[in-house]
């Protein structure tokens, strides 16, 4: 079957699959913890695609043109068995390219077990090098140097990493060159993150996004930054290199210069719906059509008809609105659609 593309001419070539809406951290620019307290309702397990599911989805998703797959969450290493699921999505040939975006607390245990089974790709979410301001930020507490030791037994063990910081102006804003000097002297690439207006609870303005531009202004006070080509069609993040060595820092800067014309992503969340954009309000069920037993010739032309009927440009639209307008209402959680 050729490769699925939509009205707006774009390829299906990523798919974003959230393995479990749950977290160990509360980020409050995703899961802010007054929304997500002690009694907030996740999922249970049989609600959950199972990795029978997520595997044939795969199967079909790649028919379909899709060459890279991320696993996120939630937090993607709480989700028992995942070296089984990296390993089966792994033996699928026409798949390129397998990465998983994670906060790192439970690396520990699992980055060996994932490496073994050919998980080679890790994102890890750090927002800061500040113990207070970074366990405000994670909602937890979580310490910064927990995770900066499990980001150097990742490093050791031979993964390629990068480090995402989600910067908001006025919390984590003054820690843009200590990340950038920590990162840069272990050659890992640090990306910041404009914060975005993703789901309806992180109380997101526009004034407490840092643009791109601003924090480039900052670092190239310190750094020579010379661009870098994209690595690959539909990138998210723009790419410069500290000129003089092979490190790279990058940007994704989706509130102040958009990326949806060139938006490859499929999503699917951990219920199985499919969303073909991270504002969606409303997803495609795949895993009630699974589960009354459609056949998969049905399934690849659902899947299909979705894509090719995809018109999503969120973040253009955005940009082209006047900013005192709301943003959307009845977005779905980060969370849950997996980021
Ligand atoms: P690489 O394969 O390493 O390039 O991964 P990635 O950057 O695509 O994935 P990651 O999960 O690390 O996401 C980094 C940030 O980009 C997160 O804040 C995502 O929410 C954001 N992001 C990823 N895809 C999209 C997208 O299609 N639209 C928007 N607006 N943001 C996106
Ligand atoms: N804006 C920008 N990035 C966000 N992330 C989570 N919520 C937001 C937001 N509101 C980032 C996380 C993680 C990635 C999956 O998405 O920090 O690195
Ligand atoms: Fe958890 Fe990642 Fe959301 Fe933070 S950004 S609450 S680590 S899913
Ligand atoms: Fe793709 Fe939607 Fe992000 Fe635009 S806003 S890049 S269409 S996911």
């Amino acid at each position: 079957m050729n490769p699925s593309t939509d009205l707006l001419e774009r390829p299906m070539r990523d798919l974003r699959i959230s393995v479990t809406d749950r977290c160990n951290f509360r980020c409050r620019y995703c899961m802010p913890k007054e929304i997500f307290g002690d009694d907030y309702a996740f999922m249970h397990g049989s609600e959950l695609l199972s990795f029978d599911e997520m595997e044939r989805l795969v199967r079909l998703f790649v028919g379909l043109g899709v060459r890279k797959v991320r696993l996120t969450g939630g937090e993607p290493l709480l989700r028992r068995g995942l070296p089984e699921l990296i390993s089966r999505i792994a033996a699928i040939a026409e798949v390129e390219d397998i990465g998983l975006t994670t906060n790192g607390l439970l690396l520990g245990a699992q980055a060996k077990p994932l490496y073994d089974v050919g998980l080679r790709r890790l994102n890890i979410s750090l927002d800061s090098l500040h113990p207070r301001r970074f366990g405000y930020m994670n909602g937890r507490g979580i310490k910064p140097e927990q995770i900066l030791k499990r980001i150097d037994y990742a490093q050791s063990i031979g993964y390629t990493i990068k480090i995402n910081m989600v910067v908001q102006k006025g919390l984590n804003d003054v820690d843009i060159v200590p990340m950038a000097d920590y990162f840069c002297k272990r050659g890992i690439t640090l990306r910041f993150i404009e914060f975005m207006d993703v789901g309806n609870d992180n109380g997101w303005q526009q004034r407490y996004v840092v643009p791109e531009k601003t924090i480039l202004q900052q670092l190239r006070t310190r750094y020579a930054l010379e661009p870098v080509d994209p690595h690959h069609y539909g990138e998210v993040a723009r790419y410069y290199r500290y000129a003089g060595t092979g490190t790279e820092i990058g940007f994704i800067s989706s509130v102040s210069d958009s990326f949806c014309s060139s938006c490859t992503r499929a999503r699917l969340s951990s219920e199985g719906k499919l969303y073909t954009c991270l504002f969606a309000t409303e997803g495609y069920d795949l895993r009630s059509l699974m589960r009354r037993g459609a056949d998969d010739v049905f399934l690849l032309q659902a899947i299909k008809r979705v894509w090719e009927h995809r018109l999503d440009r969120y973040s253009d639209e955005r940009s082209e609105a006047d900013p005192a307008q709301q943003t959307r209402q009845g977005k779905i959680n980060m969370s849950y659609i997996g980021g």
